[in-house]
Formats: C-alpha cells, sequence, structure tokens
C-alpha cells in the first residue's frame, strides 16, 4: 500500500480543520501579539482564550509553516507574518473574509452546486453574497478591507503593464473601496476618478483613503445607467457572474462608453493543467457561491465579442492578473 498516498488523502479529508484554525487565529488577531515571543498561557489571557487549546490549535498550524513553536514560546514565520494586521501586504482580513459565516455555509453546501451548477449563495440567504453584506455590515466592511488585501499583490503589476496616461476620466465599476482607482489617480495627477459601486459600498469607500480627484456613485450595476468615462475598469467583477449576467453588465458599460471608450477587464486568468494553483480554488468559491467561474483569456475573448466589443489588447502580469482591453465594436 502507498503510506503516504493514503496519509495524503487521510489528512486531506479532516483540513477544514487546518483552514478553520488559520480562521480562528487570524480573527483573534493572535499574530499581532508575537512581539515578546509570548509562550501559550500569556497569548491566551491576552487573547480571552483557553492556553491549551490555543497551544494545540498553533501546534498544528506551526506543522504547516503558520507560526513557529519554539519550546513555550510563539514566534512568526514567514507565512504568519502575514497575518499581522500591519503587514503591508496584510492578509488577515483577506482570511477573516473566508472564515465568514456565509463562506462556511456555502462551502459545506457544495455537493449542491457540484450536483444542479446552481449558487449556493442565493439559496442560503436573499440576494445572494450582496445581500449578506447589506444585512451583515461588519462582514461587508471585512470583505471590503479582503479585496484591498487581495489587491496590494495585483496594483503594482497592473500599473507597471497598463499605461493609464492616455485617461483623462475613469470609472472603476464595482470598484470596491477605490483602492485600485487612488493608486492610478496617486500616479497620474491628470486624471480624474468615479468609483462605482452599491451604496453600503461607497460609504465604506468615502473613508478609506485620499479622495482627491475621486468622486462617488452608487448603484446597482444591474439598474442603474454607468458613468461615462474615458477608461472603465471592471477588476474582478464579472468572475462574479454567469456568463448571462456579465452580458448585462457589458450592456451597460457598451452605453456609457461609446465609440472611444476604452474597457479595461482585469481578471486572474484560469489555469490549464493541473498546477496546484489560486485560480483553480477560486474557481470553485465562484462556482459555489455565484454559479460563476475563472475564465481563461479566450473565454473573456469570446464573451466580450458576443456582447458588442472588440478586444485590442490582452497584457498577462507576473501576478497572474490579465488586463484586457475592449471598445465598442
Ligand atoms: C469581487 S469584488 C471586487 C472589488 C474590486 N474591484 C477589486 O478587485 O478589489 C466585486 C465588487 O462588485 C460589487 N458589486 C456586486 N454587485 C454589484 C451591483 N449589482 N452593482 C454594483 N456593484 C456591485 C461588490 O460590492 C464588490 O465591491
Amino acid at each position: 500500500m502507498d503510506m503516504q498516498a493514503f496519509d495524503f488523502v487521510r489528512q486531506l479529508a479532516a483540513s477544514h480543520y487546518l483552514v478553520r484554525a488559520l480562521h480562528v487565529v487570524a480573527d483573534l488577531g493572535v499574530a499581532d501579539q508575537l512581539g515578546d515571543r509570548p509562550t501559550a498561557s500569556q497569548l491566551a489571557s491576552r487573547l480571552d482564550a483557553d492556553a491549551d487549546a490555543l497551544r494545540r490549535v498553533l501546534t498544528l498550524l506551526a506543522s504547516r509553516g503558520v507560526f513557529r513553536l519554539d519550546g513555550d514560546h510563539i514566534q512568526h514565520s514567514n507565512a504568519s507574518e502575514f497575518l499581522r494586521s500591519d503587514h503591508p501586504a496584510s492578509l488577515r482580513s483577506f482570511v477573516r473574509m473566508f472564515g465568514q459565516q456565509i463562506q462556511w455555509q456555502c462551502a459545506g453546501d457544495l455537493q449542491h452546486a457540484v450536483r444542479t451548477g446552481e449558487a449556493v449563495a442565493t439559496r442560503a440567504f436573499r440576494g445572494g453574497l450582496w445581500g449578506y453584506f447589506e444585512e451583515n455590515p461588519t462582514d461587508g466592511r471585512i470583505f471590503g478591507e479582503a479585496m484591498v488585501a487581495k489587491s496590494a499583490a495585483q496594483i503594482a503589476d497592473i500599473l507597471a503593464a497598463h499605461d493609464f496616461s492616455p485617461y483623462r476620466s475613469i470609472a472603476d465599476i464595482g470598484g470596491g473601496h477605490g483602492h485600485m482607482l487612488r493608486a492610478i489617480l496617486a500616479r497620474h495627477s491628470a486624471a480624474t476618478g468615479l468609483l462605482f459601486d452599491l451604496p453600503a459600498v461607497i460609504d465604506e469607500a468615502k473613508g478609506a483613503g485620499d479622495n482627491s480627484r475621486l468622486s462617488f456613485q452608487s448603484g446597482d450595476f444591474f439598474t442603474t445607467p454607468l458613468p461615462q468615462a474615458d477608461a472603465m475598469l471592471l477588476m474582478e467583477v464579472l468572475h462574479d457572474w454567469d456568463d448571462a449576467h456579465c452580458g448585462a453588465i457589458l450592456n451597460a458599460a457598451r452605453l456609457a462608453l461609446g465609440a472611444a471608450g476604452r474597457l479595461l477587464i482585469i481578471e486572474i486568468e484560469m489555469t490549464e493543467g493541473s498546477a496546484p494553483d489560486w485560480p483553480k480554488l477560486l474557481d470553485i468559491v465562484m462556482l459555489t457561491l455565484f454559479a460563476a467561474r475563472q475564465r481563461t483569456n479566450a473565454e473573456y475573448a469570446r464573451l466580450l465579442q458576443a456582447n458588442g466589443f472588440r478586444v485590442e489588447r490582452q497584457t498577462s502580469t507576473p501576478g497572474g492578473v490579465t488586463i484586457i482591453e475592449a471598445m465598442v465594436a
């Protein structure tokens, strides 16, 4: 018997406890408390946790490279540094977002998505994920922060790969807290930006950073006409929707852009082959939550062509993000 394969499957079968342990330590803020290399007991009293349970959870995580145990003392590993709130590329809110009740509940109902191809989030909550955030604003705020966190690794690549200097006005549709738009405006002092998102998100975004040359519009891209601009960004928005809903968003974009405007789709390209990479995992998140998908560049090109756009260029960045430039056909 291949004991290695046997053990691999056995450990995989219980890996939701490993993942849950990661969510719990991110929620508790363990990574923010390690400056003085505390013991598990010291840590537990600071965090109002049980010392024995906390030590065991940290032992499990440390065995997978998250934190290091030095005798009784807890220290950072390279991986656990990313759980610190003050890390410049902190993943704390990103981890907390994946630990939210709706994510956990939807993952638990994956079988429904596999049997039917239907979205689970809309089955679990009225209005799906976005409706859930409206009713649970604290989780919505953490989701928004998670989008900022995941973008930290993408923004420099995007700015290096695409020349935003020709645009005087840039609209970011479903732009979350405005992190991408603020980064573009900081580079291009002649440009103005307009951030479009759902009302609660726009309220959060107004307090999320420097608002110079930035204006805000709240609305629903299925019902509110989109703002006119030289360039319109859709960053990790279309992957949340099936082809029919993407068609509706692209139709609204087409009406707003007119003949001269440029549409910039920014997405993580779906990979082929069997490398155990992020897009394959994200694809199943999209399937489960929304009956949506990660798409290849060719799939995006087809989607755009089917909805009245002509693809001008596709640029892949080293971090796996692709920028697809399109104009009204
Ligand atoms: C996956 S997030 C991407 C955020 C940001 N573009 C980024 O890449 O960091 C999708 C965004 O779409 C927004 N959104 C969802 N449904 C929307 C709707 N009907 N109208 C406007 N925005 C919507 C969400 O609030 C969220 O900010």
